[in-house]
């Protein structure tokens, strides 16, 4: 099984990190414009590979022609969001980076699955559907597993120390998160029957804060967690493990939306995301999500201007 990564930056290399240190494919390619920081990085890891006793090979390049026969392509390419900036401030970069990269995918690997963490994250994925003309099941935004671990997190806290939490996060990987108070849960029991409501909107809040907060501290978005999300993401698809995980997909009336890419639950397995889950939602929860699809309408309007000045052959 082969993993190219697209940008050796926190979060790709933290990732291949992972990827190595779990065994999770055969094969690393660490890709970024910047090589000399990427096969910096790839020694490093191939120095702690011996000392783990893994076996994972990875190979660094500036060349797509690297990333051929990737069963799996993972772009974190891009800037990252600083202090201050919305992660709509980034998508007049991104998008123009997210172009070269999707279309050297489309060259050099057009059977992969393509796993988008780029922010603006579901407008990334947005455009690298549309850019790559791969069916919907093979492009995939990883954002809400990363905003269900970050819930998760804030229940932990209040909690006594137990792991079996499941949190559940959909809609934009932004402020307009919509963390399901309904469909979380901690040994089977909803959140929104354990705590009181100051205590839920709490969470709620902690969990939308959960990125900003790391950046106020680093002046630098978050890697190990995205890495962990990516990686949970990769073997649900090489082990076949149908999970269902909260991912950006294309949908089409499901939600009751359609021509976005949003969080949603899906099952992933061999076949990337093989199912949109029919997740109950309340009056409430529906609203919140109706504005979180909304609030993704004036940046499609921008890509799909770009897109359209785009030779898509
Ligand atoms: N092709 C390849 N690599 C690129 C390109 C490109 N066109 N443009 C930028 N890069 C590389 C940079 O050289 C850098 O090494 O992408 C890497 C980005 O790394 P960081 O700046 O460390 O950003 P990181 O924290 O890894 O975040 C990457 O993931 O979570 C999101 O918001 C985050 O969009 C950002 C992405």
């Amino acid at each position: 099984m082969k993993v190219s990564v697209i940008g050796a930056g926190n979060v790709g290399a933290s990732t291949c990190y992972l990827m190595i240190a779990k065994e999770i494919c055969s094969q690393v390619v660490l890709l970024d414009i910047n090589r000399s920081i990427a096969q910096g990085k790839a020694i490093d890891m191939m120095q702690a590979s011996i000392t783990l006793g893994t076996k994972t090979d990875i190979k660094t390049t500036h060349d797509y022609k690297d990333i051929e026969n990737s069963d799996i392509v993972v772009i974190t390419a891009g800037i990252p969001r600083k202090e201050g900036m919305s992660r709509e401030d980034l998508l007049h970069i991104n998008i123009k980076i997210m172009e070269e990269v999707v279309l050297n995918i489309k060259k050099f690997a057009p059977n992969s699955i393509i796993i988008v963490v780029s922010n603006p994250l579901d407008i990334m994925n947005y455009t690298a559907f549309k850019l790559s003309g791969f069916s919907k099941n093979r492009v995939i935004g990883m954002g809400g597993i990363l905003d269900s671990a970050r819930m998760a997190y804030a229940i932990s806290k209040r909690v006594d120390k137990t792991k079996d939490i499941k949190a559940c996060v959909i809609g934009t990987h932004s402020e307009y998160m919509v963390p399901l108070l309904s469909h979380s849960f901690v040994y089977n029991k909803a959140v929104k029957d354990i705590f009181d409501k100051k205590t839920c909107d709490e969470i709620v809040q902690e969990t939308k804060n959960g990125g900003a907060q790391i950046v106020k501290f680093l002046q630098t978005s978050a890697y190990y967690a995205p890495a962990a999300s990516i990686c949970t993401l990769v073997e649900a698809i090489f082990n076949d493990t149908k999970s269902l995980l909260p991912c950006s997909v294309w949908l089409e009336g499901e939600y009751s939306a359609s021509g976005v890419s949003i969080g949603v639950p899906v099952v992933v397995g061999r076949n990337g995301i093989e199912k949109i889950f029919d997740l109950p939602l309340s009056k409430e929860e529906d609203e919140k999500f109706q504005e979180s699809v909304n609030s993704l309408r004036d940046s499609l309007v921008i890509v799909d201007e770009y897109l359209q000045n785009t030779n898509l052959n």
